[in-house]
């Protein structure tokens, strides 16, 4: 069930309230601030990257607002996400000075980033930054179905979206059935495992079948599975090579022989060890 329109040329979404989301977004956590952040950023922009996923918890907002300044792109053609570090207190607070380092007068999606203190807390700060219109979307990350479902309970904007670790290894089937449901758009993190499924040898064993490489497997895995995808990188070839997940298709039996390495039993939970 595809709750979340794909558009035809599969490179965009469209999320609960309305708003288009690209499918592939370069996520910048671990970058540091300064010339490697501003330079990855620019280079996917360069690329034809319009979706960049950073965090107040990354500390590189300054970087990816300069980037984005300095790409010459039109700021109303890139997505920018940006996430709630639930260690703070107000969401509608955090979210103004979140604009200020990134030199912006609204972000495209504000996430809480894990459900720190419990899932409903920090949610009216959250409709307060949408209210406001420093947010166009509102949504959450690391949240299991059951946090979801005590959130759209009890919320007045429902989130549109949850960005939770996926990948063929942790193949969290039943939060995406649950996600799906309730028209939740979902985001997969560390699609390529932060690095480590990338010497997959099931991973290769189908990057050598459809003559493609490892990320543009992994990658292409999470987009047949109509989610949005947020690879990291800061090398300008491997940028490059990450957004050539479009033009190929896995086969059905492809996408099986990689999801029988999940390794979560098709959880409908999003982290198996919290950190919070
Ligand atoms: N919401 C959350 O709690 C949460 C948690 C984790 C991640 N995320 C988001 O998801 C994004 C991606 O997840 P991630 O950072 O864990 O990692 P990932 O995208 O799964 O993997 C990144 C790693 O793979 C390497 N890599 C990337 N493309 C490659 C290629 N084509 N060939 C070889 N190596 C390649 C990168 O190295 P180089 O950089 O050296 O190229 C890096 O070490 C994050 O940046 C963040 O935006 C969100």
């Amino acid at each position: 069930m595809a709750s979340n329109p794909v558009a035809a040329d599969g490179r965009s979404r469209t999320l609960a309230d309305g708003n288009q989301i690209p499918a592939l977004g370069l996520g910048v956590w671990q970058v540091p601030d300064g010339p490697e952040c501003v330079n990855a950023v620019r280079w996917a922009l360069e690329l034809g990257y319009r979706h960049i996923d950073t965090a107040q918890a990354y500390d590189n907002e300054e970087s990816v607002g300069r980037a984005l300044r300095d790409s010459g792109v039109a700021r109303e053609e890139v997505y920018i996400t940006t996430k709630f570090n639930p260690g703070g207190k107000d969401p509608a607070a955090e979210a103004e000075h979140s604009l200020k380092r990134l030199g912006l007068d609204y972000v495209d999606l504000y996430l809480v980033h894990w459900p720190q203190g419990g899932p409903l807390w920090a949610w009216p700060g959250m409709e307060r930054a949408h209210g406001r219109g420093h947010a166009r979307s509102i949504g959450v990350s690391n949240f299991s179905v059951a946090e979801l479902q005590s959130l759209l309970a009890t919320a007045g904007v429902a989130p549109v979206a949850n960005q939770v670790q996926l990948s063929p290894f942790e193949y969290r089937r039943a939060l995406i059935e649950g996600c799906q449901q309730r028209n939740v758009a979902i985001e997969a993190y560390s699609p390529l495992g932060t690095g480590r499924h990338l010497s997959s040898p099931a991973v290769d064993a189908v990057a050598q079948r459809v003559g493609r490489t490892p990320a543009q497997v992994l990658l292409r895995w999470s987009l047949q599975h109509d989610l949005i995808v947020l690879p990291k990188s800061t090398h300008r070839q491997r940028i490059e090579e990450n957004a050539q997940a479009f033009d190929f298709v896995l086969s059905d039996q492809d996408m099986a022989d990689l999801a029988a390495r999940d390794g979560t039993g098709g959880t409908d939970l999003a982290v198996e060890h919290k950190w919070w």
